[in-house]
């Protein structure tokens, strides 16, 4: 059997995987402590003293994970009853097992980053959900909110712009190319918008960002988009009546998800697809993932905006969603800790779902460390291959990098990059766009 290469791991010392386990985990776990603080007058409100005992029931929890992480303690086993407690207790058994039977448990610096980054999440999950009548409490939900209203003047700019285009049935060949361009590279740089990577603060970077395209153009390091145009417009012109349906799976909410809307909206007007179909998250993960209350709240809170732009973008949303046209879905698939090669045995009937799409958008850098099964490939391994046969449909990953993960590149490429910007894997600043075409 060919020899894989490892995990990203703590264990690496000054990786940016240590620096998040050692620094940026604890300061996340710090600030939902602080917002459950912050809501206890709230609680009472709603649930009398249960709701206070419930606050101080889940800090407690939360307080107790920010403990064992910092000092490197065993990984247990969740002990809550959620639909997916028995895959996770599973995982770890599988993670103990690769300790070659020693008496070692897996620990948060020695494990795999991708495990025990997924796994803190699944343990606010737990501790709210062990916190009842508060089981329904999103510790993220405030900082996501307040992204978003600080985004309001890019959504309105951007909004703006798109009902400013003519309707996309009367562009040229060339003009729905480039519009199809423009808002993939939207899509893309509101990526840098994850609030996992400043510990929940919202930065103000998105402002004009439709101005800025032609400047971010030498930051993406792998641009696949003609590809993807190939691939859209051989089906708009072969399959006039037919279903041409693309698949996003979601990474942030807020201006985010703003640019992913405006991007499924233009690929229905552009007849380039007859059908959109997100996937979110079931659970609050990675501070700032969209699940389905922010999918909702977002077209809620577009539509009832007082710009008249903005507005109807909103109404033509939410529409669409009436319509059946966009389809929201969410799975526990995406908030486990396997890499997606693992999802044909993990969840089958999710691939076999994401099988019906013409193509799959996958958004963000955690999405791109599970196609990547978040293991140190060489910067030029080929990505169809590090996607170790992960291939339900033609995919695309569309990410800016955040971690020390990127495949794909030419020879030489990276040392170039690492000899100009020592820091230029982690900061969001460069982005790619990596195509898997049909097989
Ligand atoms: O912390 C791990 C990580 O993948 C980072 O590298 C990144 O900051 C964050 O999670 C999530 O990024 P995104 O929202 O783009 O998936
Ligand atoms: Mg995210």
């Amino acid at each position: 059997m060919a020899e894989f290469p490892a995990f990203l791991s703590a264990q690496d010392v000054g990786s940016f995987a240590y620096l998040t386990v050692k620094d940026r985990l604890p300061q996340i776990l710090t600030k939902a402590i602080d917002t459950l603080h912050r809501h206890k007058s709230e609680f009472f409100e709603k649930h009398g003293k249960e709701g206070v005992e419930a606050e101080k029931k889940a800090i407690s929890l939360l307080s107790k994970l920010r403990n064992e992480l910092q000092t490197d303690k065993p990984i247990t086993r969740l002990a809550d009853k959620w639909v997916d407690t028995d895959i996770w207790n599973h995982y770890l058994g599988h993670e103990r097992s690769l300790l070659n039977g020693s008496d070692e448990e897996p620990r948060w610096f020695f494990s795999p980053w991708l495990f025990v980054e997924c796994y803190m999440y699944r343990r606010i999950h737990e501790a709210i959900v062990q916190s009842p009548p508060i089981q329904d409490f999103d510790v993220f939900k405030e900082s996501k909110d307040e992204s978003f209203f600080e985004s309001q003047e890019s959504i309105d700019t951007l909004c703006m712009h798109i009902q400013q285009l003519r309707p996309a049935r009367d562009f040229s060949e060339d003009e729905l190319k480039d519009t199809l361009f423009k808002l993939l590279q939207i899509s893309l740089w509101g990526n840098k918008c994850d609030l996992s990577l400043s510990g929940g603060e919202s930065s103000s970077e998105k402002t004009d960002v439709i101005n800025s395209l032609e400047g971010l153009m030498p930051f993406i390091l792998i641009n696949d988009t003609e590809s993807l145009w190939e691939l859209l417009s051989t089906y708009k012109k072969a399959a006039k009546s037919s279903v041409v349906r693309v698949d996003i799976v979601l990474d942030n909410s807020g201006f985010e998800l703003v640019t992913d809307l405006v991007l499924a909206d233009f690929l229905l007007s552009s007849e380039l697809a007859t059908e959109i179909h997100f996937h979110g998250k079931t659970i609050p993960w990675f501070v700032s993932d969209v699940t389905m209350h922010d999918f909702n709240w977002i077209i809620e809170h577009v539509r009832g905006s007082n710009q008249k732009f903005t507005s109807t973008c909103g109404a033509e949303w939410e529409n669409h969603v009436k319509m059946g046209r966009w389809i929201y879905h969410d799975h526990i698939f995406w908030t486990l800790p396997h890499p997606y090669c693992a999802m044909p045995q993990v969840a089958p009937d999710l691939y076999t779902k994401l099988q019906k799409a013409c193509l799959i958008l996958f958004k963000g850098d955690l999405n791109y460390r599970k196609l990547m099964s978040d293991r140190k490939w060489e910067f030029t391994f080929p990505f169809h291959e590090a996607l170790c046969g992960f291939h339900p449909a033609p995919l695309c990953s569309i990410r800016t990098l955040k971690c020390e993960l990127q495949v794909g590149l030419q020879p030489g490429q990276a040392e170039q990059l690492m000899a100009f910007d020592p820091h230029w894997l982690t900061t969001g600043k460069y982005g790619v766009f990596q195509f898997d075409g049909p097989l």
